[in-house]
C-alpha cells in the first residue's frame, strides 16, 4: 500500500483486480484509455502483469485506486515523472458505478501531496477533455494554463486538451 485517504487506499494493483479491471471498461470513456484493448480477462491479465514486473523493476507508475471499506479496485491513478523539470504528469479514472462520490477529487489531492512532499517534485500537471475531470482539478488547486493542440490521439482522432497544474509554492496541503 501507497497512500491512505479517508475513503481509499492507492496501492499496487494485485493480480486478484482482474475482474474489477474488466468491470471498469463497460465505460467506453475508460475503455478508450486502453485503446479498447482489454476485451477478455486473459488481456486484463497479461496488463497487470506487466506492471507487477514494473513494481518488480522499482518503478511504481500506475497505481490501483481501491475503496478503503472493501479494497476493491475502483480505478487507476497514472504517474509521469520527469525527475530533471522535478516535474510530473497525471491520468486517472474511476469506474462509473463510483464516480461523483469525491473519489478522484480524494485520489488527486493525496498524489499530489505524495509528489510535493515525499517525491520533492515542483509541478503536478494534467491534461483534460472532459468536464468532469475539470472539476476534479479545480478542486484540487490546480489552475488551468492553456490548451495543447492535438495533444492526444484517441483512436483515429487528434484531441485539443486543456493542461491544468499546480506548482509546489501554491500547494496548501489542509485543503
Ligand atoms: C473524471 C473522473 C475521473 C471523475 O471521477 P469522480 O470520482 O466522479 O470525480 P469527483 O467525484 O471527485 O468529482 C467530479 C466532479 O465533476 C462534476 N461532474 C460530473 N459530471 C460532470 C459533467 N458532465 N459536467 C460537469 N461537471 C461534471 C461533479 O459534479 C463533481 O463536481 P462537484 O464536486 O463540484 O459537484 C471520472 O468521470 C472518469 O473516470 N471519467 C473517465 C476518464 C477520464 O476522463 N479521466 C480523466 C482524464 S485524465
Amino acid at each position: 500500500m501507497i497512500l491512505e485517504t479517508q475513503n481509499l487506499l492507492i496501492r499496487k494493483f494485485k493480480k486478484t483486480d482482474d475482474a474489477a479491471l474488466l468491470e471498469a471498461m463497460e465505460c467506453p470513456e475508460v475503455h478508450l484509455m486502453y485503446s479498447n484493448g482489454f476485451t477478455s480477462i486473459d488481456k486484463v491479465r497479461e496488463y497487470i502483469q506487466l506492471l507487477l514486473q514494473e513494481y518488480q523493476e522499482g518503478k511504481l507508475r500506475t497505481l490501483a485506486i481501491a475503496e478503503k471499506s472493501t479494497n476493491k479496485l475502483i480505478g487507476s491513478i497514472t504517474l509521469d515523472v520527469l525527475e530533471i523539470f522535478a516535474r510530473a504528469e497525471i491520468s486517472y479514472w474511476i469506474n462509473k458505478n463510483y464516480r461523483n462520490r469525491g473519489y478522484a477529487t480524494e485520489a488527486v489531492r493525496a498524489i499530489i501531496g505524495h509528489c510535493f512532499d515525499a517525491l520533492s517534485l515542483n509541478r503536478i500537471q494534467a491534461p483534460t477533455f472532459n468536464p468532469a475531470s475539470e472539476r476534479v482539478l479545480i478542486k484540487t488547486g490546480m489552475i488551468c494554463e492553456g490548451t495543447l493542440r492535438q495533444y492526444f490521439k484517441v483512436g483515429d482522432k487528434s484531441l485539443d486538451v486543456k493542461v491544468y497544474a499546480i506548482l509546489k509554492e501554491e500547494y496548501d496541503p489542509v485543503k
